[in-house]
């Protein structure tokens, strides 16, 4: 690293995450992300959205460090992502998982909100500080003792949430956090995502969703960043969306239907 990067650097304070021409590939077949430069200050919330296979997930688990097989640089909180800083790394980034089957695997939900902080070797008053203090987070604390084959959807969700922020995690990753929740449960968790402190990278291909937690939006295409800006910008951009296999989120749309001799038109526009 040269010195003006450090400077750099540390002259901004409020950078919490940086990619820097990152090249990820799993195998021969090809680039699947392709220098992404990317930056993210402190407490920003940012959505990440694209079609099917566009690279979203695969962006979250490089910014996690589950691969650190990649060209290029990511820095979280200025330090290097690479094989000696992983682990302080990883305890202060939370991902929560697309299936939260995968992030559940103790027998409560207690447990599993503990198994984290025990894990890095934190005292067990500690511990139980942090359960309780996450659990109130998602506010769950009555299924504090519940089996997790027990839990619903929506409360897999949340203990997955409390899992993660057990660890006072300074940047939040969710993959397809909405995916598989009914419509309340989809409600609460907006609220919920919004109430969350610390840097937050969501990838969702419900751009309702992303319209209603995010004030910045990353469209990506192909293993490429094609828009990063303002989430209105592009969530109104049915032009852009549709070329990259999205479309306009419902709320932006207005549909109006109009019978005349037995036919129906729809229209839709717009919302501004
Ligand atoms: N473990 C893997 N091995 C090889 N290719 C993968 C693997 N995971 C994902 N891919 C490929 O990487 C591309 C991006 O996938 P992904 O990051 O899951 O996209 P998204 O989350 O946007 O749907 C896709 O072409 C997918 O097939
Ligand atoms: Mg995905």
């Amino acid at each position: 690293m040269n010195d003006n990067r450090m400077n750099d650097n540390r002259m901004n304070d409020n950078r919490m995450i940086d990619v820097d021409h990152l090249n990820f590939a799993y195998d021969q077949a090809g680039l699947i992300l392709s220098d992404i430069c990317f930056h993210a200050e402190k407490g920003e919330t940012i959505g990440l959205i694209g079609a099917n296979g566009a690279g979203k997930s695969t962006f979250l688990r490089l910014l996690v460090g589950l691969d650190l097989n990649y060209e290029g640089e990511i820095r979280i909180a200025g330090e290097l992502l690479g094989k000696k800083t992983l682990e302080h790394i990883r305890s202060k980034t939370g991902y929560v998982f697309q299936d939260s089957d995968s992030q559940l695997f103790m027998t409560t939900v207690a447990e599993d909100v503990a198994f984290a902080p025990r894990n890095y070797g934190l005292s067990e008053d500690e511990v139980k500080r942090r359960v309780d203090k996450a659990l109130a987070e998602v506010h769950i604390e009555h299924l504090r003792d519940k089996s997790i084959y027990k839990l619903s959807g929506g409360e897999k969700k949340r203990a997955a949430i409390a899992t993660i922020l057990s660890m006072n995690p300074e940047v939040i990753l969710m993959d397809e956090p909405s995916a598989a929740l009914d419509p309340k449960n989809r409600r609460n968790l907006i609220h919920l995502i919004n109430e969350l402190k610390g840097t937050r990278i969501i990838a969702s291909h419900d751009l309702d969703f992303i319209k209603d937690t995010c004030t910045r939006t990353v469209l990506l295409s192909e293993g490429k960043i094609i828009f990063d800006g303002p989430s209105l910008e592009v969530l109104r951009n049915r032009e852009l969306l549709e070329a990259h296999d999205l479309e306009l989120p419902l709320s932006l749309m207005h549909v109006i239907t109009h019978t005349h001799d037995g036919s129906t038109h729809t229209h839709m526009f717009i919302h501004e």
